[in-house]
This record gives structure tokens, C-alpha cells and sequence, in this order.
């Protein structure tokens, strides 16, 4: 089955078409984030707009990259929620216009779910696994048991790893989003040069917490200003970094333990980060884990993701109505709700 997929949840106006869940004939992203740079952060009607402008050159992009015309798609995928309710819309109001004008299903699908089944996109992963989504918005652990039937084990109790790496580089000055920049910074410093905290490192449970480990950033930058660029910037960029890392794996491990799933994915955009994915490495090698976490361009966002689980669903028959609406908020937990 061919299938479209499209992404606008925040500030990636994105589209796909993947044959049978598996092979991305094509995968444009259109990435909003110079604009959003000059506030700081993503200004929600701004990104709206911006999806409304680039939407159809973006899905024209992808059809024509992948040799393929409307006529071929046999279905639709499209993030239907979390995000930003505008944005949303016009991702989700493409999909139905196709759907519509073609005479083709589509399905809304969650964003995360898309995040947590990108590995597939390279070679399947098998049910039961363990997930931590890292991402802007999301520091989550699943128990993933099959499409659909997803436990949250443990979640962040205020900020995201990725809203961690972001503030804490706009506290350093340097310009959003700055979590790839604090990564590059990293690699030349040293992560054992300043103390930070690790919030709810050792408290047992399976639930975050960063908006600690932000504030200490902030204490010290006040306390001692660096320059950037510069030796102290980066040793203070990788101890940030490695008391982030250190919270994620150990969760991760007590998690691991816990279900005594053997394979574990780790995805979103902040798996793009090579410390992490260092330390993830470490931690399953260590307990014979099969770790599998998705080449960087399939990290962060994407729409060829949604079509791991909409080419699913489109072949189960779970088919979304003309009347379905965006979902700004949308747990894991129901997302397979009322289906039998
Ligand atoms: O998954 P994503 O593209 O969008 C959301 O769904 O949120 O994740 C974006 C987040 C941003 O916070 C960004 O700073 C972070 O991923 N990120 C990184 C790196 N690359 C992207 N954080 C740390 N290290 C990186 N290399
Ligand atoms: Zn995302």
C-alpha cells in the first residue's frame, strides 16, 4: 500500500510517501525554525500560517520526489494530535481534502506514536518493547505492547529533556532551538568541570523532572558569566549534557528492569544527541539489550514516521471519519480506545 503521510503538529510542515509501512519513497520536512528563532520559540500563529503556506508545495514535493501522482496513494496518514490546535488543522484538513477528492481512508494518527515506531522505517522492532520518546515537547517512557496499545511507565513532571537543552542554551545565549548547539559545544568540553543536580535520579520511580537542572544553569551563568565561544561554555555545555544522559539511562535501566522487556527504543529529536545515544549504547550493551534508535533525520520530525502506524491501521480497517477534529492534548494510553 502507498500511503501520504503528513506532518504539522509545530513547526515542520511535513510529507511523505511510504510504500507498505516500511519503504520511504520520499520524506520532505520544511522546517520553520529560522523563522521562529527571532522570538525565542514557536510562535503558534505564526507556525499556522506558515503551515497554510507551505502545505501544498510541500505534499506536491513529496509526490513528485517519489515518481508518484494522488492517483497512486491508497491512503492517507496525518498527525491528528498533541500539538498546536492551528497547526493541527491544516495538516489534518489537507488530509481529509485528499481523502475526500480522491475517494481514498485516511487516518489521524498520534504524533508520538509516529516518534516510537520511526525505527521501523529501517528494519521492524518486536513487540513488547520499552520506549523513551525524548523530544520538545516530550520525555516519556511506554511499554509498547503492539500498534495501539501503549503504557506510560514514567513522564516528565514539568519541562522536556528537549525544553531542558532549549532553555538552558537561551540562558547561555545561544539561539533557539539550541539543543543540537549544546551538543556540538559539548563534544569539545569536559562533563565532569561543573556540578549540576540530577533531579529524581535515585528516588526510584520512573517520572522527570528538569526544571531543576534548568535553574541551576541559570544560578551559574549568574554566578559565572562564560563566554561563547570558549573552553568554560563548553565544559559547562557537557555537564549539562551528562546530567541530562545520566537522569534519561537511569530511568531507562530501572524501566528495563522493571518490565523485563528486552528491547528498547529511544526516539524524538533529542536522540539525535550523540552523548545520549553514547550512553544509551552503554546501558544496553551492558544488559544485553537490543537498542534500537533511528538514524538523526528520522528523530526529529518527520512524516514518513506516521506511516508506520497509519499503513497499519489503513490496513485493519481503521479508517478516521470526515469528522474527526485535531487533539491538542491526547494520552498514549486511549489512543487505541473503542477499537476492537
Ligand atoms: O522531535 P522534535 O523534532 O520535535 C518535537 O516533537 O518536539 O524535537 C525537537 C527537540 C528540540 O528541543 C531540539 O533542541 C532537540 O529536539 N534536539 C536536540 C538535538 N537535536 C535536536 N537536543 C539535544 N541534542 C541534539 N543533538
Ligand atoms: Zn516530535
Amino acid at each position: 500500500m502507498l500511503v501520504l503521510a503528513i506532518e504539522t503538529s509545530c513547526d515542520e510542515t511535513a510529507a511523505a510517501v511510504v510504500a507498505d509501512g516500511r519503504r520511504i519513497l520520499s520524506s520532505v520536512v520544511s522546517s520553520q525554525v529560522a523563522i521562529h528563532a527571532e522570538y525565542g520559540g514557536v510562535v503558534p500563529e505564526i507556525a499556522s500560517r506558515k503551515h497554510l503556506e507551505m502545505i501544498s508545495p510541500v505534499i506536491s514535493q513529496a509526490l513528485a520526489e517519489a515518481g508518484v501522482s494522488f492517483g497512486d496513494v491508497q491512503g492517507v496518514a496525518v498527525t491528528r494530535g498533541p500539538g498546536l490546535s492551528g497547526a493541527l488543522l491544516v495538516g489534518l484538513s489537507a488530509a481529509k481534502a485528499i481523502a475526500c477528492a480522491r475517494g481514498i481512508p485516511f487516518v489521524g494518527v498520534h504524533h508520538i506514536e509516529g516518534h516510537l515506531f520511526a525505527p521501523f522505517l529501517e528494519r521492524p522492532v518486536e513487540f513488547p518493547f520499552l520506549a523513551l520518546v525524548v523530544s520538545g515537547g516530550h520525555t516519556h517512557l511506554y511499554l509498547v505492547e503492539g500498534f495501539g496499545r501503549y503504557r506510560t511507565l514514567g513522564r516528565t513532571l514539568d519541562d522536556a529533556a528537549g525544553e531542558a537543552f532549549d532553555k538552558s542554551a537561551k540562558i547561555m545565549g545561544l539561539p533557539y532551538p539550541g539543543g543540537a548547539r549544546i551538543d556540538a559545544m559539548a563534544q569539545e568540553g569536559n562533563p565532569g568541570a561543573v556540578r549540576l543536580p540530577r533531579p529524581l535520579l535515585a528516588d526510584g520511580g520512573l517520572n522527570f523532572s528538569f526544571s531543576g537542572l534548568k535553574t541551576a544553569m541559570l544560578n551559574r551563568i549568574t554566578k559565572h558569566p562564560v563566554t561563547i565561544p570558549g573552553s568554560e561554555a563548553n565544559d559547562l555545555c557537557a555537564s549539562f549534557q551528562q546530567a541530562v544522559c545520566d537522569v534519561l539511562v537511569a530511568k531507562t535501566a530501572v524501566a528495563l528492569e522493571r518490565t523485563g522487556v528486552t528491547r528498547l527504543v529511544v526516539a524524538g529529536g533529542v536522540a539525535c544527541n550523540s552523548g545520549l545515544r553514547r550512553s544509551m549504547q552503554a546501558l544496553a550493551s551492558g544488559l544485553s539489550i537490543d537498542l534500537r534508535i533511528p538514524a538523526p533525520s528520522l528523530c526529529g520530525d518527520n512524516a514518513a514516521m506516521l506511516a508506520v502506524p497509519g499503513n497499519h491501521y489503513l490496513e485493519q480497517g481503521h479508517v478516521s471519519e470526515l469528522s474527526m477534529d485535531v487533539t491538542a492534548t491526547w494520552d498514549m494510553d486511549r489512543v487505541g480506545e473503542g477499537w476492537s
